[in-house]
């Protein structure tokens, strides 16, 4: 089914460019100036002796629009020959950001207007890469002020390198870069002044080409749902499509909650009921069960479903005046969504001149960084990479829009739930008690739980600990990372799920050794805090001890003492914690060692105190 929706057009550019002025000339050619405009411009103009300015027109709809409804961003409609056009244009990210947020999926073009002649690198990445982060796949640059040049080649070609070149840093390749000049009208609809030499298309024949709205019907099913609400005796759940194709039949699982329903009807007003919805669709749906369904729940197949998470990272614009800093709590808007998160850490900033990451403590206005984002409750999030529709978001302190950005998961493990088959169970009681345990060994059992990066320390740690307790008459046992994989999770790789699974399972065991009472010590990196909580939850109240073993990434590195760092660095080891691989550090360690400040000796003595007065009876 082909869609006649008019495709939305985000405007953007530096106002000094001639955006404005583009805009205005545009409509000019396009005869959609209401009659007698440009006569009253051109009149105007001459009046005060100044030369033709098109921007003027704009003003002229931003006084009709101060009367309209909209609130703070020019909606323009733009008719071509053979397309429709809404074009937003943004004078602040604030406007895009709030726009986009409704429109989701609807705004996929963008044109970004740049001045032949005054060429700043960071001010086209600045603006491509807030185009990016909106989701916009499909990019337009307009060479504006081609006049100025006398319409030279070699100046429109020397600004399309530099712009491709700045856009290629940031993974954007431009549909089409059209030199143009507002002020004469060259190359807009017509070639007008512009020379022989250009063989491209014109401006208006460029957006024309630009590609439609909608590949989001291929996409894994999502739909987030608005409404439930009563239709006789009927429940129905109301949602738009945000991506995929759903139909009757369907199985489909509600996250995050897990449910599950078949779809047994899809209603329309007016007409007869659906077979089928897909992306861009209205759809209200029936199920074959009653479920408890709430808004925000979001539909999709069990094949393809979205994350379940607590965790991730994402890659923000920060617009508050007011800098953010970790542990700063905000909304979190995706789509018809709302989830209360926390700024767990501050990853980095991207300074968008370089597009390196520098280190930062704190996020100013107009700033773009990586942080970690940690929500109250676990939540279905997707990948911007994989979704762009529903991938992206938008951040609230209150009623107040102060960012937005997209959501990188793909360090962290999907926690959709173990399916649990364990059943026909009866728990047997031991005979021994923990406190018969405790006074043989003279102390309680306890597990130790050593966690920091790789080459932090942990393992050697664990070691001199176990011959030091074991010296003084403990019952002690280490579990270490490297060993432990070699046997009991030898079917177990480094991803986000496998690490999981990894700590589960010496969690577990752990826990025995714990109950057995001895004093267990674990080496692992254990780089999820959720996962270490979990861990904490399977042994007896005040008997898991969370050590974290203190050494940045930095000073790890330069230990290498596997040289996997360096493979890491080198592209040939993937997922490595710390390089491209997350590692959550304690928020409330019950023990600090710090491997930088002292040596081993000094670590262990600390250790050793710790676990005498916490286990000793
Ligand atoms: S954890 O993340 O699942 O807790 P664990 O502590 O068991 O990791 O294993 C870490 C050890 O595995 C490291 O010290 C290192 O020797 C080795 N290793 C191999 N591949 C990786 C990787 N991608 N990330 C981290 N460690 C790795």
């Amino acid at each position: 089914m082909e869609r006649a929706a008019p495709l939305v057009l985000v405007l953007a550019g530096h106002v000094d460019h001639g955006k404005s002025s583009l805009l205005g000339r545009l409509l000019h050619e396009l005869d959609l100036l209401p009659a007698g405009k440009a006569e009253e411009l051109a009149a105007m103009s001459t009046r005060r002796g100044v030369p033709l300015e098109w921007s003027f027109v704009l003003d002229g709809f931003q006084a009709e629009r101060d009367q309209a409804i909209t609130l703070d961003t020019t909606r323009v409609r733009l008719k071509t020959p053979n397309r429709e056009f809404v074009v937003i244009d943004a004078p602040g990210h604030k406007e895009l950001l709030k726009n986009m947020i409704g429109g989701a999926s609807a705004a996929a073009a963008a044109l970004l207007v740049l001045d032949v002649q005054a060429g700043s690198e960071e001010q086209t990445l600045r603006h491509a890469y807030l185009l990016k982060l909106l989701g916009i796949r499909a990019l337009l640059v307009a060479i504006n002020k081609m006049d100025l040049p006398g319409y030279a080649e070699a100046a429109f070609e020397a600004r399309a390198r530099e712009v491709t070149a700045a856009l290629a840093r940031i993974g954007i390749e431009p549909i089409a870069i059209v030199p143009v000049s507002a002020r004469d009208g060259a190359n807009l609809r017509e070639r007008g002044a512009m020379p022989g030499w250009y063989r491209g298309p014109s401006l208006v024949a460029a957006l024309e080409a630009l590609p439609a709205a909608t590949p989001d019907r291929v996409l894994p099913l999502r739909m987030p749902v608005q409404d439930v609400y009563r239709h006789g005796e009927r429940r129905v759940l109301a949602g738009r499509l945000d991506s995929g194709r759903m139909a009757v039949g369907d199985e489909l699982v509600f996250s995050p909650s897990g449910r599950t329903g078949k779809v047994a009807e899809l209603l329309s007003w007016p007409g007869p009921a659906q077979d089928a919805v897909e992306a861009g669709d209205n759809a209200s749906v029936v199920l074959d069960r009653p479920l408890v369904v709430e808004r925000g729940d979001v539909a999709s197949h069990h094949e393809h479903a979205p994350k379940l998470t607590a965790v991730f990272d994402a890659e923000i614009f920060w617009l508050s005046a007011t800098p953010l800093v970790p542990g700063r709590e905000l909304t979190m808007q995706l789509g018809p969504r709302a989830a209360a998160v926390r700024v767990q850490a501050i990853r980095h900033r991207i300074d968008v001149a370089t597009l390196a990451p520098e280190l930062a403590g704190t996020i100013a206005a107009g700033e773009i960084a990586s942080v970690t984002l940690r929500a109250h409750e676990l939540i279905a999030v997707d990948d911007f990479a994989a979704m762009p529709a529903t991938g992206r978001f938008v951040l609230r302190d209150a009623y107040v829009t102060v960012g937005g950005g997209i959501v990188d998961a793909s360090g962290y493990p999907d926690h959709r739930a173990m399916p649990d088959r364990a059943r026909n169970l009866t728990p047997m009681r031991h005979q021994v008690t923990e406190t018969e345990r405790a006074s043989r060994f003279g102390h309680a059992g306890a597990v130790i739980w050593l966690t920091g990066l790789s080459a932090s320390g942990k393992s050697t740690l664990a070691m001199a600990l176990e011959r030091r307790l074991f010296d003084g008459g403990y019952a002690t046992f280490v579990l270490d990372g490297d060993n432990v994989r070699r046997g009991l999770n030898a079917n177990l790789g480094f991803s986000p799920e496998d690490r999981q699974e990894n700590i589960r399972r010496v969690g577990e065991a752990a826990a025995l050794f714990a109950e057995a009472g001895f004093v267990c010590i674990t080496a692992f990196i254990s780089p999820y805090c959720d996962d270490r909580r979990r861990a904490r939850a399977a042994v007896a109240k005040g008997h898991f001890l969370e050590v974290y073993v203190k050494a940045d990434l930095a000073a790890c590195e330069a230990r290498d003492p596997k040289g996997l760092y360096r493979r890491a660095r080198e592209g040939e080891l993937k997922g490595f914690t710390g390089i491209d691989s997350p590692y959550e550090e304690p928020e409330a360690p019950d023990l600090i060692v710090d491997t930088m400040q002292e040596n081993i000796a000094a670590c262990v003595d600390k250790l050793i105190e710790f676990v005498a007065a916490r286990c000793r009876v």
